[in-house]
């Protein structure tokens, strides 16, 4: 037994917390109409609260001992060599960019043919998702250069990134639209012969794979997103997945205030010359835990929220294999209904699906905006992609974008596309509601 009990007492208030989040977690049974259907949500068991109580109870609260163990095992489990647990995902999309601004990272113009992201350069991305897959580009002085998406798959039209490369293209950045996949193969093609960094948003693609192996998993640096909303939660959270600890390094910098110092919280000294360097024009000698190298930000998580992401993902592959299952069951029910445009994986992809995206075909009567106000009515949750059309959004208004071609699809997703659940927590009998209550709305509006 540990010091004077405690241990038996952690025990005993975890077997409590274990007995209170069962009873907390009871379903009620589906009233269609009546019980709210979510277009997503947490599936949270009792492990997961006895998980953020035990880190509550070692009163650590900031990075401890539960941070390497989630930030290992996520990144065994995508296949990249290592990750950085962040505050969210924006969070990661921001460090994910800024890390490969370093000129830490010079010497990968002779070894890879890229050198460190600068002011003015441009990076290829699209219009049609979220705005923080987007947003770093822009905080960091870049320029965005947007493309038009696929109607059903959403992601970038891959001939189209293949005419947006210019003689300032150094990056592309994007999503894996709602779990979906981007044709990795062009990207990779474009990225190895134009020397351009990928910066692969997997905020909602958690258990994706393209080509057999998981997203997150391609890109220099790669990211996903833990708000409930998302494949697994740690209420608020991200990470970034690295290929090399040197852009690990930078990544860490710019998440930790921007200080050259790698010391893990709690530890000094790593680098066994804590006194000992004199960096920018500093007196030698200064404290590296005080030395600057990046502009940076404070983006750090809670222990708590790293004891909670690796409880819950010790069960992504039920969630994956569940989200999987109720995009098929929607997609059987919807399959031929006139004047729906439904969702399909990107060639040699299987998406780990974030939502299922509908959009209803421009020629078709039927309103999106009815629709998703009819759906709300009957207490079914749905959500637009988005931004829709990010260049018509007013803050972007002064954004000097670079539109290569025309963003007509962009522009219909805007008006004509909104996607409904298939988490967990989704059950048969709500599937099928929702799915009658599609098909009853744009059957009514043919007539
Ligand atoms: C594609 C994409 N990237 C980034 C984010 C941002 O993640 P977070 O909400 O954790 O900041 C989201 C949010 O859902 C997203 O859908």
């Amino acid at each position: 037994m540990g010091e004077d009990g405690l241990e038996q007492d952690r025990e005993d208030i975890l077997a409590a917390v274990r007995g209170y989040a069962k009873r907390k977690l009871a379903t009620s049974e589906f009233v269609p109409g009546t019980t709210p259907v979510p277009v997503s949500g947490k599936v949270l068991d009792p492990e997961d609260y006895a998980a953020l109580v035990d880190a509550s109870l070692d009163g650590w609260l900031t990075a401890g001992r539960f941070h390497p163990l989630f930030e290992r095992a996520l990144a065994r489990y995508v296949g990249a060599r290592d990750s950085v647990f962040v505050n969210s995902g924006s969070s990661a999309n921001l460090c994910a960019l800024s890390a490969l601004t370093s000129r830490k990272l010079a010497s990968y113009k002779k070894r890879f043919g890229k050198r460190p992201l600068e002011p003015g350069d441009e990076v290829l991305t699209v219009a049609a998702g979220f705005p923080t897959t987007v947003n770093p580009i822009i905080q960091n002085g870049m320029r965005p250069v947007v493309v038009d998406v696929e109607l059903g798959t959403y992601d970038a039209i891959a001939e189209r990134l293949r005419e947006a490369v210019g003689p300032k293209t150094r990056a592309i950045m994007m999503a894996h639209t709602l779990g979906n996949p981007f044709d990795l193969d062009t990207v990779r093609e474009l990225c190895q012969e134009h020397g351009l960094w990928l910066i692969e948003d997997s905020c909602d693609a958690l258990g994706s794979t393209y080509d057999g192996k998981r997203t997150g998993s391609f890109g220099d640096t790669a990211t996903v997103s833990f708000y409930p909303a998302h494949h697994i939660t740690t209420g608020e959270g991200g990470a970034v997945f690295v290929k090399s600890p040197l852009v690990r390094k930078q990544v860490e910098s710019f998440r930790d205030w921007g200080r050259d110092c790698y010391c893990e919280t709690g530890h000094d000294n790593t680098c066994f010359k804590r006194f000992e360097w004199q960096l920018g024009e500093l007196p030698a000698g200064y404290d590296h835990k005080y030395i600057y190298s990046h502009i940076g930000y404070n983006l750090k998580a809670t222990d708590m929220q790293a004891a909670l992401g690796l409880s819950q993902l010790n069960k992504i592959d039920g969630f994956v294999a569940a989200r999987k299952a109720n995009f098929e069951h929607l997609h059987r029910r919807l399959t031929g209904v006139e004047g729906l445009i439904l969702p399909f994986a990107t060639p040699k992809s299987d998406p780990s699906w974030f939502g299922f995206p509908i959009t209803i075909d421009p020629e078709h009567p039927a309103d999106r905006n009815l629709l998703t106000r009819f759906l709300d009515d009957r207490k079914i949750g749905s959500r637009l992609l988005f931004a829709g059309n990010l260049t018509k959004q007013p803050a972007y208004r002064d954004v000097d974008f670079r539109v290569v071609g025309d963003l007509t699809n962009t522009d219909i997703v805007m008006n004509r596309t909104f996607w409904v659940g298939v988490y967990p927590g989704l059950t048969p009998p709500m599937l099928d509601y929702i799915a009658d209550s599609i098909i009853e709305f744009v059957e009514n509006a043919n007539r």
